[in-house]
């Protein structure tokens, strides 16, 4: 099989995990880093042995060989950047949200449809196994009709006002943080798990802190690294720390779900129930192997992710056997894998989230604003 060649645009937290996600890929080559800065772009080009560095993507994109990109970038920069490798022929897999307005996430679904290339928005989470196995219960009748989903996406990194991150700026991170951060891969995996889209909802967002302390230099995300008092400017904060959301999903079935940055102590905090008419199903990131199912008139069972016994379409997300945990690192391997199987072999289906996919998000996400905004029910797109 001829091996594929890559580039990995943004050098931060994400560049990162899916430079090592990558060297799990079969038949992959990244062949070059992009970032902002050359020490940067050099720095983890060299940690990883990729033999080119650049500080402008666009170099990339003239390398005829090059068959895809992946863009692990600030928000607002996700459109420019995909829009201009899918012009230039480029295979796309883009970090989410896929843009910051729907108007933009519409164009690169046109895009990406009009040139038949490959697209990727990277709702990972959807391929923890577990996550697969409460999907396929679903699918196979196991849970009945869907009643409710509920939930929450919580995090605590954000719970200081001298917490700060290129996310706090509208015009990097878009006119919604928390929801748009992690509230979008909550309603991806609850409508990808129910198969149900949500057809009504009203949202509750809330800035707890109106100002926070702006470094006066850039830090990358998730460093935990705190800057003195004189580096740091009084900035105004118009982007919400908190959203609580009741949601109709398909015709009948319920939900609520909230998310938050401010949650002391819930590191990584997503948690997923789904009840249905014959059972019920709850998982929790932070413990991704065990899946809890709960039934009326027999006992509950917590299940640990082991692929014989899963069902056998959830079972091939998971690469290890029972005991041997699975964790965030390799949803990102599988979605790679998928992707780049699909660009080998052009006769797959895309089973993984496409721009279409990012596009729903953003629908949900101006629902969620003009919801909270004008205190009503909102109906997405
Ligand atoms: N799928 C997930 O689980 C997940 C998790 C975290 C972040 N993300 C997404 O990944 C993206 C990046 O987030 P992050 O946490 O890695 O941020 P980060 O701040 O750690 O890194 C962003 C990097 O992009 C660089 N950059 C900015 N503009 C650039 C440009 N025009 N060209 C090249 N480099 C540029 C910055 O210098 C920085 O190195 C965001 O869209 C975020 O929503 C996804």
């Amino acid at each position: 099989m001829s091996r594929l060649k890559t580039a990995v645009i943004g050098t931060g937290f994400m560049g990162r995990v899916h430079l090592e996600a990558l060297r799990r890929v079969e038949h992959v080559d990244v062949i070059a880093v992009a970032g902002r800065q050359m020490d940067s772009a050099k720095k983890l080009a060299d940690l990883y042995d990729v033999p080119a560095a650049v500080t402008d993507y666009k170099e990339l994109l003239k390398d005829p060989t090059l068959d895809a990109v992946h863009i692990c970038t600030p928000n607002a920069s996700h459109y420019p950047i995909a829009k201009a490798s899918l012009l230039a022929g480029k295979n796309v897999l883009c970090e989410k949200p896929v843009a910051v307005s729907t108007q933009e996430a519409e164009e690169l679904t046109a895009l990406a449809a009009e040139t038949g290339l490959r697209n990727c928005v990277c709702h990972n989470l959807r391929f923890y196994p577990m996550v697969q196995q409460m999907r396929r219960m679903r699918e196979a009748g196991q849970l009945g009709d869907v009643l409710v989903a509920q939930g929450t996406y919580s995090q605590d990194w954000m719970m200081f006002d001298t917490d700060w991150n290129w996310r706090v700026d509208e015009k990097a991170s878009g006119p919604s943080r928390v929801m748009a951060d992690i509230g979008s891969h909550w309603f991806d995996m609850v409508e990808h798990i129910t198969g149900l889209q949500v057809q009504s909802l009203c949202a509750d967002l809330q800035i707890f802190f109106p100002t926070r302390k702006q470094p006066k230099r850039s830090v990358e995300s998730f460093t935990g690294k705190m800057p003195s008092e004189e580096d740091v400017d009084i900035t105004p904060v118009t982007t919400e720390d908190f959203g609580a959301v009741i949601f109709r999903l398909g015709q009948s079935a319920r939900g609520a779900m909230t998310a938050s940055q401010v949650s002391a102590g819930r590191k990584n905090g997503l948690s997923v129930e789904i009840y249905g008419t014959k059972a019920s199903v709850a998982w929790n990131q932070e413990r991704p192997d065990e899946l809890w199912i709960g039934n009326r008139n027999t006992p509950n069972q917590i299940i640990i992710k082991d692929p014989s016994l899963l069902l056998p379409s959830a079972g091939k997300y998971a690469d290890l056997p029972g005991g041997h945990s699975e964790g965030y690192d390799d949803t990102f391997k599988q979605v790679f894998r998928r992707f780049y199987a699909s660009i080998a072999d052009p006769s797959l289906p895309a089973d993984y989230p496409q721009m279409k996919d990012g596009l729903r998000q953003m629908r949900l996400l101006d629902a969620e604003l003009a919801s909270s905004k004008n205190r009503s029910w909102v109906n997405p797109k």
